[in-house]
């Protein structure tokens, strides 16, 4: 069932989005060689928790961290360890904030240090991608539009498109219907509707779009080992558009 959030909610979930925002911003100088995903989990565990907010990942279906850390060919869900970010690499910070029962979800690919021209180019189009999406969020537009939107940029930069993941709605949960997937035909799927709020998050690869899963049951990485890049926001439909619940205060 999909949704339509109140006045009151939607205010709910703007505050939810902005403590995500504020999360991004304050771990990005963080984001640096020598750090361990570890730190930089706790750092943004203590961020949440002194904003009054909830760490919704922590213990979902038995996740044990706050922010899924996803390096190089990681693509999504990696688990917050020692291993050390070195020069060179990409992560992905993908983080669900709870505040006063509502959701805010949203996650960014950054570079530590120098990274190589294809990753520049994994990451400029794999964000662009997502925009794409968006720029298809209005009432009346179908899912399906901004699932091909996202897939035909991608394609058109010769990135893979993982079918296995998706967005998704969010709300009071972080993961509500209706799923939002990165490839599909337009004028297909619901109907937008003012009051939605959906995450968009294209995860596309440098090189095939196949993926596996780790033994650990969450990390999944790709299957030839190619990076992985991955962004995502929080959307709510307008009467005439979207609001980007997550921006970048970058
Ligand atoms: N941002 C992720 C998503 O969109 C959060 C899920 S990770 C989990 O699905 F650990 F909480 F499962
Ligand atoms: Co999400």
């Amino acid at each position: 069932m999909i949704t339509i959030k109140s006045e009151r909610e939607i205010e709910l979930m703007r505050k939810a989005g902005h403590l995500v925002s504020l999360m991004h911003q304050f771990i990005k100088p963080y984001i640096k060689e020598g750090i361990t995903t570890r730190e930089l989990d706790q750092l943004c565990e203590d961020f949440i928790l002194k904003n009054d907010a909830v760490p919704s990942c922590k213990g979902y279906q038995g996740f044990p961290a706050t922010l899924c850390t996803s390096v190089n060919d990681e693509v999504v869900h990696g688990i917050p360890s020692n291993r050390v970010l070195k020069n060179g690499d990409i992560v992905t910070i993908d983080v669900v904030i709870g505040y006063k029962g509502y959701q805010g979800d949203a996650a960014w690919t950054y570079a530590v240090g120098d990274i190589d021209d294809d990753k520049k180019y994994l990451m400029k189009h794999t964000e662009q991608s997502l925009y794409e999406g968006l720029k298809m969020v209005k009432p009346g537009n179908r899912i399906g539009d901004i699932s091909h939107a996202v897939e035909e940029y991608a394609t058109a930069h010769h990135l893979g498109v993982v079918h296995e993941l998706c967005g998704h709605g969010i709300g009071k949960d972080m993961h509500e219907d209706p799923e939002v997937p990165n490839y599909g035909v337009p004028n297909t799927g619901p109907r937008l509707k003012p009051g939605m709020v959906i995450c968009i998050e294209p995860m596309l690869t440098f090189g095939k779009r196949y993926v596996s899963l780790l033994d650990d049951d969450w990390t999944v990485i790709t299957e030839d080992g190619s990076p992985a890049a991955h962004y995502e926001h929080t959307v709510l439909v307008t009467e005439d558009g979207y609001e980007v619940l997550t921006p970048r205060l970058d």
